[in-house]
């Protein structure tokens, strides 16, 4: 065999083995009950908190079967809504082209999205709260549409109420866009990520992605 035709014929191969593999990983992935589960994460600490808690769930999520899609929004390139409502007019098209459009089909095509965030001023941090607010320019495409929810929360305080108004925005958020709260994990008391290594909440977080 020539050079040529013995890197097309290795190339068919690799490609042969690659497709059948796909096509088995989705029967086993996607059969029955497991889902596609986007995780997006709201923290600039790349070890922090609220990252350990998502690498957790995932890992808990992963081994069960399911598919993890991970969108960190602090390492995306994304603008905040400036409200133009470009996206309810015309071609009916957000004005911006960023990281939204790498999350966007993951967002549409998933069965559950999980919410990770720090406590910032006691809601949701900028970062992904801008990922959220972006959520307004295809509303009509996530709405109503049999998606379960899940939130992940890391912070300093650990006061009763601490928690209290990110709890209510996300389940405003969740009963607007019509999707099934599955759950919450609010790990209060853990300022940074030497004190949440000594609690339960990996383990929690962990059993929640298992137990899916
Ligand atoms: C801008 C900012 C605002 C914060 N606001 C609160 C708050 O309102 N309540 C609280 O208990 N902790 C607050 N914290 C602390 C963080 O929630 C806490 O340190 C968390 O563990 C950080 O998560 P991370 O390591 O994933 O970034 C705040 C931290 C920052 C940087």
């Amino acid at each position: 065999m020539n050079r040529r035709n013995f890197i097309k014929n290795t190339i068919i191969t690799v490609t042969g083995v690659t497709l059948a593999g796909t096509v088995l990983a989705n029967t086993k992935i996607f059969g029955d009950n497991k889902m596609k589960i986007l995780v997006i994460t709201g923290s600039p600490h790349k070890k922090g908190t609220s990252a350990l808690l998502a690498d957790k769930f995932i890992k808990g999520a992963e081994e069960k079967g399911h598919r993890v899609f991970r969108f960190d929004s602090a390492f995306e390139e994304l603008h905040p809504c400036i409200a133009c409502e470009s996206c309810k007019t015309g071609d009916k098209k957000c004005i911006y082209k960023d990281g939204m459009e790498k999350l966007n089909p993951e967002l549409f095509d998933a069965d559950m999205v999980v919410f990770v965030t720090p406590l910032y001023y006691f809601g949701f941090s900028s970062q992904i709260k801008m990922v959220i607010d972006r959520f307004h320019a295809n509303n009509h495409k996530i709405i109503n549409t049999n998606k379960k929810a899940m939130l992940l929360a890391t912070s300093a305080a650990a006061n009763d109420w601490t928690m209290e108004g990110l709890v209510t925005n996300y389940k405003n958020i969740v009963r607007f866009l019509g999707w099934q709260d599955s759950g919450m994990l609010l790990a209060t008391g853990c300022p940074v990520r030497e004190v949440i290594e000594k609690t339960d909440f990996p383990q929690k977080a962990y059993e929640l992605g298992k137990n899916l």
